[in-house]
């Protein structure tokens, strides 16, 4: 069924949601789907801004066809090559002939490889500040490179303000009943799902966002069409913002503390929630705990985001770290988390070294400091390691 909704004069959303794929790039979860946005302007010349993945082709080709109601398609502008988003350029080349290709340098190095059948197509290669006319609307193209990908750029309608965002001010969730932010309650509804899509997609490129986040101070900007989740316009744009110059900034949304924690049987577990509760009493933080092999690491990196303090118990598990809790400071790595504060606990019930192993893993961060104290425990916490236990909640409490 036909699902076109009107972004503000001439544009129009013809994206689609899929409520279906459970891992989105075969990695995260997406228990609330996903949704893939493609903006069409009708104008005196008709343009659209990227295409969908190939999960919502039909739904999406039904959209364009009806938006255009019969007219020729005079631009595709690609914003982004991941095949979220470019899966279905060669379909629409193919039914519209007509059409000539908007992208940088990198878009078509990326295309000629994706869809060797677009050589032949007429192009149009934009830099930093060209700008595309389509009658009424003006469009200034504006590189935002590792944004995630290395072609990735944004599109400004001098006419509407409306800022075509490609990946950035994005979240995981499909779109309910609305494209727009505010007709949300978004913190309640999204936030979690856009941090964690910020943090996992394009955490590590913190610098490049923030590079970007200065070329769009310089503009005014009046909606935010991203190519996943809701629309922001209006005032409500200022405060998602704000999120995205804390998220790349790698500074806390608030100074909550969490507790991640490895357990083969349970012991460091029950040890881990025995310091929780003591570091909520002592702190007065909120304090969350997660079990590294129940949570998805997507899910804990978002709150490794979110916060400025965290605490990693691990069982030592052949002379190393717990596989799961490895994996996780590898993926930190990866992502190149910075600004924490972080303590370690360890188990072991002969030999525990995953304190030491991790602390040399989290060393190589960017401005985290470990907490010197280390709290050991021996296969079990017992009621005589209450003293420890304190002293390490003190530590945490402190630092
Ligand atoms: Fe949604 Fe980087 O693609």
């Amino acid at each position: 069924m036909i699902n076109i909704q009107e972004v503000t004069k001439d544009i129009y959303w013809i994206g689609g949601s899929d409520r279906r794929l459970a891992l989105f790039e075969n990695l995260f979860p997406l228990p609330k789907g996903v949704s893939y946005n493609s903006y069409i302007v009708l104008d005196e010349k008709t343009v659209v801004f990227d295409t969908a993945d190939i999960s919502i082709s039909d739904q999406y080709l039904e959209n364009l066809k009806t938006a255009l109601n019969g007219r020729p398609l005079d631009y595709l502008v690609v914003l982004h090559m991941e095949p979220d988003h470019c899966s279905q350029i060669a379909t629409v080349a193919a039914m519209h002939p007509e059409l000539t290709l908007v992208g940088n340098v990198k878009t078509f190095q990326m295309m000629k490889n994706y869809f060797p059948e677009t050589a032949d197509m007429k192009k149009i290669v934009v830099k930093e500040g060209e700008t595309l006319s389509t009658g009424a609307h003006t469009f200034a193209f504006v590189m935002a490179p590792m944004v995630h990908w290395p072609e990735a750029m944004f599109a400004y309608d001098t006419a509407t303000g409306a800022l075509f965002s490609a990946d950035a001010f994005g979240t995981f969730g499909a779109l309910e009943s609305s494209i727009f932010a505010d007709d949300y309650d978004f913190e309640k509804d999204y936030l979690d799902d856009a941090r964690r899509y910020y943090a996992n997609i394009v955490g590590k490129y913190g610098a490049q966002v923030q590079a970007v986040l200065k070329k769009a101070a310089k503009i005014d900007i009046k909606f935010i069409c991203p190519l996943h989740g809701p629309v922001w316009r209006g005032e409500h744009i200022a405060w998602f913002i704000d999120k995205y110059q804390k998220w790349s900034k790698y500074e806390p949304e608030d100074d909550g503390i969490v507790v991640i924690y490895g357990s083969l049987y349970g012991h460091t577990a029950s040890a881990a929630e025995a310091f929780a509760a003591k570091l909520r009493a002592k702190s007065g933080k909120d304090v969350k705990v997660y079990d590294i092999s129940k949570t998805h690491s997507s899910n804990i990196i978002g709150e490794i985001w979110r916060v400025g303090k965290i605490v990693i118990f691990s069982p030592t598990y052949n002379n190393g770290i717990y596989l799961p809790v490895a994996n996780l400071l590898h993926d930190m790595e990866c992502l190149t988390v910075q600004n924490k504060v972080i303590a370690l606990a360890q188990n072991g019930t002969w030999a525990p070294v995953s304190a030491k192993l991790m602390n040399e893993k989290l060393s190589t961060l960017k401005n985290v400091k470990i907490v010197d104290n280390v709290l050991t425990i021996k296969s079990v916490l017992h009621a005589s390691d209450e003293e420890a236990l304190d002293v390490f909640v003190e530590a945490v409490t402190e630092a």
